[in-house]
């Protein structure tokens, strides 16, 4: 176990995890989900909503995760065996570990194939396809390029090999060079990209559709959309986290940067929004459109505005970027059970379980054409894969975690991985683990199974 633990991996710095978790968790659940949901959701009430889950619920989970991962410094299955050992718990948690891997690997197949969308999209946006266009012509270029499997086919490809290119040079070659050039570079994009939004007529209408909070659109639903969109976008409940945990070095403090990735995380998924709403409704477009708010909404407007080839074109490399930083720690937790647990080569680890992903994408391009009419439990492949992990693996996983860190572990153990500044706030953290977050994680599980 020891020599296991020598093998793993460190970060080079404590900044150098942040931007790697930063990456992880910002990516097309910041920018393509979060202004779908909020613009079916009524704006600025789910709004609200979300950032307290993200608060009371986000936070204290990723703290724990982190923790955990810190404390066991392996692959969730080892790391989850280590530490069921040592606190003298029943040995089915490390099903826990395995979950997360699971749960990576069916994410990473659909994940792969809708930012295999966004590559294509960079070279449409690039060749002019959207100029000039009217709604009618950019759905059709939509609905033809998702009824094409060969294409899907490639851009999947493509988008694979990048993440195994990049996750096979190791954590420090690899990942973390990877997160160092991606995030700087999302970040400008991000900001060039508000500021053309700032230029927009319908800025104000975009601003005040996000922020203004009117609470008679707020269902009883979308507090539980918010609360399970709070972890599919902080990468929560499936180990992600807890693998970049166990590489992070020793002298960094877990609150603080937790906290500091949860911002991070939502200033991106706002900044989202602050392009996407003005660019909307300056173009008579509908906040509501569905999943296909950026594919099949904003081309339009980028195809019709001053400067839109270019803005079209960065728009979606960021959404490139941002995924790639997140499909690295999708494969991340089961590439480190590989090359620790069956002491495969990283590159020979990175190829077994890219080509798993890859194989079980062709499911989820399948669905969009050739495969749509094949439905299990009314759902067709992708949406069935969305639905088991988004809805049910993550919080799950998460409810579990926050009960094992919570409940199961030693208080000494916990608090000597955390570093509180005080004991009051470890005593704050401790109560939200142990009371709030599964309580609030339990509600959206009965939510999904259509209790409530
Ligand atoms: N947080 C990512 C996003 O918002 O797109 C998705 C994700 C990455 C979920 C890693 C889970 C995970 F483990």
């Amino acid at each position: 176990m020891d020599i296991k633990k020598l093998q793993h991996g460190e970060w080079s710095s404590s900044f150098a995890f942040i931007l790697a978790a930063t990456g992880s968790a910002v990516g097309l659940g910041n920018i393509w989900k979060f202004p779908y949901i909020t613009g079916e959701n009524g704006g600025g009430a789910f709004v609200i909503v979300y950032l307290l889950c993200v608060g009371l619920m986000g936070v204290p989970i990723m703290m724990a995760e982190i923790m955990m991962g810190h404390r066991g410094k392996q692959n969730p299955v080892d790391t989850m065996n280590t530490l069921l050992k040592e606190a003298g718990a029943d040995k089915s948690w490390h099903y826990l570990g395995w979950m997360g891997i699971v749960a990576g690997f069916l994410i990473l197949s659909y994940y792969s194939v809708i930012a295999g969308w966004a590559l294509a999209y960079v070279v449409k946006a690039f060749t002019g396809s959207f100029s000039g266009s009217g709604s009618a012509e950019i759905k059709e270029l939509f609905d033809n390029f998702i009824a094409s499997p060969v294409q899907l086919i490639f851009w999947h490809t493509l988008f694979m090999l990048a993440t195994m290119l990049i996750v096979a040079r190791g954590i420090n070659n690899g990942l973390e060079k990877a997160v160092r050039f991606l995030m700087p570079g999302l970040f400008v994009l991000l900001i060039l990209l508000v500021g053309y939004a700032m230029t927009m007529t319908s800025y104000a209408q975009g601003i005040y559709f996000l922020f203004n909070p009117d609470f008679s659109k707020l269902t009883f639903n979308s507090v539980l959309t918010a609360m399970g969109h709070a972890f599919f976008t902080l990468s929560l409940g499936m180990g992600a986290i807890m693998v970049y945990g166990s590489y992070l070095p020793s002298d960094v403090s877990i609150a603080k940067t937790s906290i500091l990735i949860a911002v991070a995380d939502t200033v991106v998924a706002l900044l989202a929004g602050i392009i996407v709403f003005p660019i909307v409704f300056s173009n008579g477009l509908h906040p509501d459109s569905g999943p296909g708010l950026i594919f099949q909404t904003l081309p339009i407007a980028f195809g019709n505005m001053t400067g839109g080839w270019l803005f079209g074109i960065l728009f979606f490399v960021m959404l490139v970027f941002a995924a790639l930083s997140s499909s690295i720690s999708l494969i991340e937790p089961a590439v480190a059970w590989l090359v620790e647990n069956q002491r495969m080569s990283r590159e020979k680890a990175c190829i077994w379980a890219g080509l798993t992903a890859w194989l079980l994408g062709f499911a989820t391009i399948f669905s969009f054409n050739i495969g749509s009419g094949i439905k299990i439990f009314d759902r067709n492949f992708f949406q069935l894969l969305d639905y088991l992990t988004a809805n049910l693996m993550l919080p799950i996983g998460g409810f579990f975690i926050a009960v094992f860190a919570g409940w199961i572990m030693q208080h000494q153990h916990s608090e000597q991985e955390l570093k509180m500044p005080d004991r009051q706030s470890y005593r704050i953290w401790k109560f939200l683990v142990c009371y709030v977050s599964p309580a609030a994680v339990f509600l959206i599980f009965l939510h999904v199974v259509g209790v409530l």
